[in-house]
């Protein structure tokens, strides 16, 4: 059996992994709980993926409730060494308008009353990893390039504010996140991130802009059936790109 290449985390509009083939479901249990659905194992061309819904198979998981450290580690279990959370945010900065598709490069996280370390149980070792630079560069490089061959726009960098939701921002909390330096707001890329880089994982995270966030467009309220159509059109979009990202040889 080929080791899995690279692992998915499909967040809110990306439910299922199309095109995968033999494909196998894994109940994994972990040491964390169980992870938010089973871990779906199949071929792409070559390559093995694994693939995880996020918030489960019939999003039944908010964002606040998702067992990040049990999906993270059912992943790695399972022998990933490379994961792409697919997550999706309101746009900020004037250039991530809905539908863009950003690969962000930091991170501010503003969630709470989050499981955030693998450390977080009695007699685990206390580590404090390094997180200047929260996403694997080799793994955003690679995904850079995937975007050029495929001919997909991903905007490279920005940084994602992560929210605890499940509701949406005020403006005022909005219009504070772009003071610090927000590009982007999401539920879901914390504690995720750092959970990856405490297992020595390669991780990056596609950002799927679903709406503007609050106060950053036209209109006085973001709708729910507007959010829905422009995650279907953008995260059609991302598929195509994992197909182009090129087999790692080691
Ligand atoms: N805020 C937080 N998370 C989100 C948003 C938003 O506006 N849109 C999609 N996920």
């Amino acid at each position: 059996m080929h080791a899995i290449d690279v692992a998915l985390v499909g967040g809110t509009g990306l439910y299922h992994f199309p095109g995968l083939e033999a494909v196998e479901r894994h109940a994994v249990d972990t040491p964390y709980g169980p992870p938010s659905d089973a871990l779906v194992i199949g071929q792409l061309g070559e390559r093995r993926i694994a693939f995880l819904a996020r918030h489960g198979e019939s999003h039944t998981i908010p964002p606040h409730r998702v067992n990040y450290r049990a999906n993270i580690w059912a992943l790695h279990h399972l022998g990933a060494r490379r994961v792409i959370g697919i997550n999706a945010v309101g746009g900020i900065r004037a250039d991530m308008g809905p539908r863009a598709l950003v690969l962000p490069d930091q991170i501010i996280d503003y969630t709470h009353d989050r499981l955030t370390s693998y450390c977080d149980v009695a007699g685990a070792e206390v580590r404090h990893i390094d997180f200047s630079e929260p996403y694997s560069a080799r793994l955003r490089a690679e995904l850079m390039g995937a975007a050029a061959a495929a001919g997909i726009p991903l905007l490279d960098g920005g940084c994602y504010g992560a929210t605890q939701g499940p509701r949406l921002e005020t403006r005022a909390e909005i219009a504070r996140l772009r003071r610090d330096g927000c590009d982007l707001v999401g539920m879901t890329g914390m504690p995720e991130a750092a959970l990856a880089r405490e297992l020595e994982l390669d991780y990056a995270c596609i950002a799927v802009v679903a709406n503007w966030a609050a106060g950053c467009g036209e209109e006085a309220e973001i709708s729910l059936p507007e959010i829905f159509a422009n995650l279907e059109a953008a995260t059609a979009q991302v598929p195509p790109l994992i197909t182009a990202l090129p087999a790692r040889a080691d």
